[in-house]
């Protein structure tokens, strides 16, 4: 099996640079050795490799900065989303590609289903639809796997920004008004491990698009209180600990782009082709922080 990893560098692309090769040979890519919005580039290292899979990591992903960069996030995400689908029905590959929850508006005020119509409220959002839109278009065959609020060790987070500002201030003031799951880069690459042995070996994982995510949901204000608790467990020095973090509104905390109310997503019809049950966002979330805290008492 050869696999085409685009975006390598990136939170997700480092995890699943580390677990894919146990699925054969993988040829990981960063942005600077593949831009996805260079098509010669692409056609080049298709030709070149001649993967049976690519999966693509790569994304414009600076969601407030995406307000101003409109160009830029649609370039990545929906124009070069459609240089890797149509590169990908031209040579018979599986394309697997990650979206996310800023997809929808978040008014509706149950779990979102792949059924529900999106509505993006962000220009991000957008881009990533506008993608989604052009692979299930292209003709290829694919996987996209809408996700949510990933934090793992790699790259910048969520997590590591209150860790930081928690040993930088003597309170915080969290958002407690969104809700959602924080979902882990390994249980991302954890999906997509299972889902191309489907693909290779009995070639039964329906095209199309599924949710992804943990059970359960919180808030940032929710997670930033239990990655607290772990520090403080952990004995991370911090001047700001849990019992600091004040709940604030989305009103109080107003950013260059809008974030939806409700990130939650229905995940039902990915568990029906998982041979596991996704974990409670506690446990996953676990798992991430731990490497987190210990990362930063090395550094
Ligand atoms: N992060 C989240 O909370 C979240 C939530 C839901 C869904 N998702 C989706 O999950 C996927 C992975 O996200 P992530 O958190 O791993 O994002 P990330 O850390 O920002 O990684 C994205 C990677 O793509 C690279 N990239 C950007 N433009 C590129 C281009 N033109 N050609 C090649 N590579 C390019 C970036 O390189 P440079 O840094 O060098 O530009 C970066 O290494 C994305 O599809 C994202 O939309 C993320």
């Amino acid at each position: 099996m050869k696999i085409l990893l685009l975006g390598a560098n990136g939170q997700l692309g480092q995890e699943l640079n580390r677990t894919l090769p146990a699925l054969g040979e993988v040829m990981a890519c960063s942005h600077a050795e593949v831009d996805i919005t260079d098509q010669y580039s692409v056609i080049e290292v298709i030709h070149n490799f001649k993967p049976q899979v690519i999966v693509n990591a790569a994304a414009y992903t600076a969601v407030d900065q995406a307000e101003s960069e409109r160009n830029m996030a649609f370039r990545v995400n929906a124009e070069a989303t459609g240089i890797l689908a149509k590169e990908a029905a031209r040579h018979d590959i599986w394309l697997i590609h990650y979206s996310t929850d800023y997809v929808f508006d978040g008014f509706k005020p149950r779990p979102y289903t792949e059924a529900d119509s999106p509505g993006p409220i962000n220009i991000y959002g957008e881009s990533k639809l506008a993608g989604e839109e052009i692979i299930a278009g292209s003709g290829c065959h694919y996987l996209i796997f809408r996700t949510t609020w990933v934090i793992g060790k790699d790259g910048n987070n969520f997590a590591k920004t209150i860790l930081r500002l928690a040993t930088e201030k003597d309170s915080l003031s969290i958002i407690n008004d969104q809700f959602g799951v924080p979902t882990s880069p390994a249980l991302i690459a954890r999906v997509t491990i299972n889902a191309i042995e489907a693909i290779a070996i009995a070639r039964h994982w329906p095209v199309g698009l599924y949710h992804l995510a943990p059970h359960g949901e919180t808030t940032w204000y929710g997670i930033a209180k239990t990655l607290l608790q772990f520090a403080e467990e952990a004995q991370f020095p911090l001047t700001a600990g849990e019992s600091s973090l004040q709940p604030i509104k989305t009103a109080d905390y107003p950013t260059p782009a809008k974030r939806p109310a409700n990130s939650r997503l229905d995940t039902s019809k990915l568990e029906q082709q998982l041979p596991f049950t996704l974990p409670h966002w506690q446990y996953d979330f676990f798992v991430a922080a731990e490497d987190i805290i210990k990362s930063y008492k090395r550094a």
